[in-house]
């Protein structure tokens, strides 16, 4: 049985997973209409990937005996400045994800909850891995610089990059 404290936090969690994935919905979208479609690809499975991050905590929640809150989304960004700043944001959005999960991994510790501490591992191993992976993009992207075919390579070479390791 999970206590208020620790459902309250999962609940947090699922919103924090709920908004990732539209968030990157937005993103792929928006890179689908400028023409990139490898990146736009890539991103339309990262916004999968957060929506099973998001099922995963509904169901323990629901299995613990507590009452997973299904969250209210804002609408998306419509429109974003560049390819850099897609990623630029996506690793921000993913480092304040991490800082999320540590929330509950501490909330876990506080309260002698050792299952969900050991549930919530998942994601911190999960989250070195996002954040490996937004940086070592960011890093192409600067190589790149203004390089537009450095970018129509980048972009193909996202279509088969698989954004979890899992
Ligand atoms: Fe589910 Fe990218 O954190």
């Amino acid at each position: 049985m999970v206590s208020p404290k620790i459902e309250k936090a999962l609940n947090k969690q699922i919103e924090v997973e709920a908004k990732s994935s539209q968030f990157y919905l937005a993103m792929a979208s928006w890179a689908d209409t400028q023409g990139f479609h490898g990146v736009s690809q890539f991103l339309y499975r990262h916004s999968d990937e957060e929506r099973q991050h998001m099922l995963k905590l509904i169901h323990y929640v629901n299995e613990r005996g507590g009452k997973a809150e299904i969250p209210a989304l804002p609408k998306g960004p419509a429109k974003f400045e560049s390819i850099q700043i897609i990623f630029k944001e996506l690793f921000e959005h993913e480092q304040r994800v991490t800082q999320e999960i540590n929330t509950v991994v501490d909330a876990c510790l506080k309260e002698k909850d050792y299952t969900t501490h050991n549930f919530m591992q998942w994601y911190v191993s999960e989250q070195i891995e996002e954040e490996a992976l937004a940086r070592t993009i960011l890093d192409k992207l600067a190589l790149i610089g203004n390089d537009k075919g450095g970018l129509y390579l980048f972009d193909r070479d996202l279509a088969s990059l698989t954004p979890d390791h899992s």
